[in-house]
């Protein structure tokens, strides 16, 4: 496949780099990765991994590191806060709804793959709560049937 081929060119390229285990040289190889496929897939780490001589898991806490880095072929990112005044406006009960509807994995990534659920403590944004980002949108003083409304949305896309 042509794909798999540049795939494996652009981890030969950085492989070979002088400082090839910095984490310049892997953050920058796995931004390349994603632009040919879209996102980073798992084969696609371990091969680079074993090549360059470093463990999996360091790619996958840089890829944790940076989040425009995607792990899955997801579509839409839903970014939810769980900070303390967000939870004093319902924002567990938002997440509950959620990762219900979305039947997340223990990554947050819905069934379909197709939208990934992170979540943080305190967006900054306290006087909205509760606070979601979607595609890095911000929607203030969520509720719940506002958030399932946009998530059918976002599925029809
Ligand atoms: S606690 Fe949610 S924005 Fe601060």
């Amino acid at each position: 496949m042509k794909k798999e081929t540049e795939v494996r060119e652009i981890i030969e390229y950085y492989a070979g780099q002088k400082e090839a285990k910095s984490q310049e040289n892997l953050t920058a190889m796995l931004r390349e990765i994603q632009e040919k496929e879209g996102w980073i897939p798992a084969e696609a780490c371990s091969i680079a991994a074993e090549k360059i001589g470093i463990k999996e898991s360091m790619l996958a806490c840089i890829i944790k590191l940076y989040p425009s880095l995607k792990s899955a072929p997801y579509v839409h990112e839903i970014l939810l806060c769980t900070g303390e005044r967000c939870q004093r406006k319902d924002s567990l009960e938002l997440l509950a709804a959620v990762k219900e509807k979305l039947q997340t994995d223990k990554e947050g990534l819905s069934k379909d793959k197709r939208i990934l659920l992170t979540t943080r403590n305190c967006l900054k944004k306290c006087s909205t709560s509760p606070n979601i980002y979607v595609d890095k949108v911000h929607y203030p003083n969520m509720t719940k049937d506002k958030l399932l409304k946009l998530i059918d949305k976002l599925r029809q896309e």
